[in-house]
């Protein structure tokens, strides 16, 4: 418990004086709403006022942002963007010099509020089939607990998930942290829902008005209005619920919860984010139980305000130690979907908790992702979580779903904050991570072996343990400070083979880039890409670290018959835990389902994210932008080297991929097949003429790899016939026309190359990491100058075609990067398979009924 009181406390006391401020009223049926980003150094009633608008305030805790209101409502006429653009007229027209200062160049961003484009959010409980558990002696054991603890809450043997006298060891194994008397004093968590009855008598006494707000009905106490205004309630007695004569207990229940009312109506995205910032000194954990529609189509991600209002949250939340963000992983799993296609669960600053039920089995409804950290109870084989309810002393026997589950860690969090308040998000994530307990179920369970633990996109790195959690951070030491590396835009722009095979690329990570970066070992794993596809579900990605480790991104969705593909989508995986990061990381793009649905893979970017080597060096991360991921061509302007600028950089010349140019990696020997015999492999099923495109380019920069192609050219039809036989039978004639050939293409990529190298060197100054490593490999990509112009669209679904692939083929190749690799057989992947057809069978067993039902 080493807390830096001398750090913490000034900072905390500035920030909570504007933490307090609650947000004004808002009418959206009768006014434009705009948020808008200034330069610190305008007055923003200046700005408004030039405008036309009214000034409405400060937007929650971000910094620099404000509300703008226009007088009425006009669909579609946005008075921001119509003035910027008509300064951009007159400054084209020079009518105002480009140089002459104006008050709109301090509009950093501007956002209308326009709820009709919002996407609504959904919670995430279901209602399970009703059965009664049946009982045996331990009931007594429980009674004794409940006793020595002081519970007489009537339900408090029915709420299994705290202690389970059926199915024994199936709990959150809390009650020995309780005797300890840590029981949530003086942590709050924060229910961000469809409100919280604070007149509950179940939970009035936690209740902290300080910390709530309704952002639907823009009053001060976030008071379940509508009929079925039932869920944030639910979520609170979870956490909260007083020990009292009234119904059960919650996980913390001397803790003090808060609600913020978001789910009600639709809510615009500044007023989410003022939300997910409410009164962020003394709300520490923000328990979220919804989400985009779980319907296996949507993929959805929050608004640049509320991903801005995150990272404020975990930078300057609770003092600096960060906002600690619970989400509910989602109940979609019956219709495929997969919490990667959420931008909450996936999100680095979130953790995200999914769902077993009361015999530790793997509910229907709980989604699988690699960004999953943790597990833990909620609805299935024939029970619920028994919990507090609307009303006075209301309790509820059903709550369930994804929904249930979230607030359980919620509450455990509450626990771990009271034993060890200096804890950061990012200490409760290894934590978290730390003590999950392995669950005896069939899964894709998979070593992680920097962490010698076990990891599963069903269940992550298991179930919560509040026991555990709670020991382990009394003792913690602070990890230090986050700290990132970026890869440079990937350019793969080739064509998705259909069926078992794969499309890869890689790139390799050395410890000079990790040292420039300051990451010292691996947290959160993202790769943001972008595939064209006519239809999204047919997709799939996985991804391999350096050690072997598969996270799968993305798993193929029957419902999703979206034809915009992925774009500028950033997947997250935490399953990576603690590797180094050093070495090649390799993405696989599958098209799962053979039709005429096709799509190309047109640039991916890594992005690790990790403890920092020197955490004093550290500095915290930019705010996030509209523009983070534009910089796809960032060497676009770079004469001559156009929209392929960046190459996938190796490691000493060889091809990507080639797992022995990395003596420390575990030899991946799916990726070392696939590697080097995908030539063949692609003959059989992809356009000849992307083929040899692909052959050449991979095997002539890379003497090493030059035999590569000799097995793939069957000689004996090999010579067209006025050329010379010398006497000798077709095959050698092949082996020498194949040299000849072999060698006046390699000088001309070497030509190539040269060129290229030369423009490169120019282009190089301006990366932001450093690529000196770069230099080493800027033999790959060097000769597309000729095609910039007819790609510089590429990537679109029609580049799926054969002129396209064959423009892609050539310029997929640089470096070698691209093979096809062989999933079906591999070993990664088997268990994968299993694990779904497990879960299937047990949706067909105990649970079936209750999806149809
Ligand atoms: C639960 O907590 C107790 C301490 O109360 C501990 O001894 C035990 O190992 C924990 N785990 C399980 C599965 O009971
Ligand atoms: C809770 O906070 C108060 C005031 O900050 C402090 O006096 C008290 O000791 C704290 N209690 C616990 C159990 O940490
Ligand atoms: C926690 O740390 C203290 C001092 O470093 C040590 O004395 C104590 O035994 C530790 N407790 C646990 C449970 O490891």
């Amino acid at each position: 418990m080493k807390v830096d009181w001398a750090r913490w406390l000034p900072a905390a006391l500035l920030l909570s004086i504007p933490a307090t401020c609650a947000a004004r009223a808002r009418d959206y049926d009768a006014h434009d709403y705009y948020a808008v980003h200034l330069a610190p150094s305008v007055r923003p009633e200046d700005v408004s006022e030039h405008l036309g608008l009214q000034y409405e305030g400060p937007l929650g805790n971000l910094e620099d942002h404000h509300v703008f209101r226009a007088s009425d409502r006009q669909q579609d006429y946005d008075h921001v963007k119509t003035a910027r653009e008509d300064l951009r007229r007159r400054r084209r027209k020079r009518e105002i010099g480009w140089a002459e200062p104006h008050i709109l160049d301090n509009v950093l961003l501007s956002q209308k509020q326009d709820l009709a484009k919002r996407f609504p959010l959904v919670k995430r409980g279901i209602i399970p089939p009703r059965q009664d558990p049946p009982v045996d002696s331990n009931v007594q054991k429980g009674l004794d607990i409940a006793k020595t603890l002081g519970i007489a809450d009537p339900i408090f043997q029915d709420q299994w998930h705290l202690y389970n006298h059926v199915q024994l060891g199936h709990d959150i194994n809390v009650t020995g942290v309780w005797q300890q008397g840590i029981t949530g004093k003086n942590s709050t968590v924060c229910i961000v829902d469809d409100g919280l009855d604070m007149d509950s008598d179940d939970l009035r006494a936690n209740y902290f008005a300080a910390g709530s707000y309704d952002f639907n009905d823009n009053v001060p106490d976030p008071k379940p209005r509508l009929s079925d205004d039932h869920h944030g309630t639910r979520c609170a007695g979870e956490i909260s619920a007083v020990r009292n004569d009234v119904c059960g207990v919650g996980v913390a229940y001397d803790g003090k919860v808060s609600g913020a009312r978001i789910l009600s109506k639709l809510i615009s995205d500044a007023d989410e984010a003022v939300a997910m910032n409410y009164a962020y000194q003394e709300n520490q954990i923000y328990s979220c139980s919804w989400g985009p529609p779980d319907d296996g189509q949507a993929m959805e991600q929050p608004g640049i305000l509320i991903k801005r209002a995150m990272v404020n949250g975990i930078q300057k939340g609770r003092g600096g130690r960060g906002s600690i963000y619970v989400f509910a992983i989602g109940n979609g799993a019956a219709n495929d979907d997969n919490c990667n296609f959420d931008g909450y669960t996936n999100s680095i600053y979130s953790v995200s908790v999914g769902g077993i039920d009361r015999k530790g089995l793997h509910p229907y409804y709980s989604e699988k992702c690699s960004a999953q950290l943790v597990v833990t109870y909620s609805s299935g084989s024939g029970d619920a979580i028994h919990t507090t309810d609307v009303g006075a002393n209301k309790c509820y026997t059903n709550h369930g779903g994804t929904s249930a589950a979230g607030p359980l860690v919620a509450g455990i969090y509450a626990l771990m904050l009271e034993a060890n308040p200096s804890l950061t998000w990012r200490d409760i994530q290894w934590l978290t991570v730390l003590t999950a307990v392995k669950l005896d179920q069939p899964s894709d369970w998979a070593m992680n072996k920097a962490l010698g633990r076990e990891f599963s996109h069903q269940f992550g790195y298991g179930k919560a343990d509040a026991w555990a959690l709670v020991e382990m951070a009394k003792n913690w030491t602070n990890v230090k400070p986050q700290a990132w590396f970026y890869s440079p835009w990937l350019h793969v722009k080739h064509p998705v083979p259909q069926g078992d095979q794969g499309l890869a690329s890689s790139f390799a990570v050395t410890p000079a880039m990790l040292a420039v970066a300051n990451v010292a070992r691996l947290e959160h794993v993202t790769v943001t890409m972008n595939v064209a596809h006519t239809r999204r579900g047919d997709l799939s990605v996985e991804l391999r670290s350096p050690t072997g480790m598969v996270s799968h991104l993305a798993t193929p969705r029957r419902n999703d018959g979206a034809g915009s593909g992925y774009v500028d989508w950033t997947f997250m995986s935490v399953a990576h835990w603690a590797e180094s990061g050093v070495g090649t990381w390799t993405v696989v793009v599958k098209d799962t389902n053979v039709n005429e649905h096709e799509g190309s893979f047109t640039d991916w970017r890594l992005r690790l994210w990790g403890e920092s080597i020197d955490g004093e060096a550290q500095e915290l991360l930019p705010m996030p932008t509209e523009h983070d991921d534009d910089d796809h061509d960032d060497d676009a302007d770079v004469p001559g080297i156009g929209t392929t600028s960046v190459a996938v950089p190796t490691e000493t010349g060889s091809p990507a991929g080639n797992p022995t140019d990395h003596p420390n990696r575990p030899v991946n020997s799916k990726i070392s097949t696939a590697t080097t015999s995908s030539p063949p492999a692609n003959t059989a099923t992809t356009p000849p003429a992307a083929i040899d495109d692909d052959k050449d380019e991979v095997d002539t920069p890379s003497p090493s790899a030059s035999s590569t192609p000799s097995p793939t050219s069957p000689p004996t039809n090999f010579l067209p016939r006025p050329f010379p036989t010398f006497g000798v039978t077709k095959t050698t004639q092949a082996w020498i026309y194949g040299s000849l050939a072999l060698i006046a293409v390699f000088l001309l990529a070497l030509a190539a190359w040269y060129i290229r190298c030369v423009r490169r060197q120019r282009a190089w100054r301006r990366e932001e990491y450093g690529f000196e490593m770069v230099n080493n490999h800027g033999h790959g990509d060097g000769r597309d100058d000729d095609d910039d112009d007819g790609n510089s669209d590429g990537g679109g679904p029609d580049n799926a075609g054969a002129k396209g692939s064959r423009a892609a083929g050539k310029k997929g190749q640089r470096a070698g990067q691209l093979y096809d690799a062989f999933a079906p057989d591999s070993d990664e992947e088997e268990p994968f398979h299993v694990g779904s057809d497990s879960e299937d069978s047990e949706g067909g067993g105990g649970e079936g009924a209750s999806v149809s039902g």
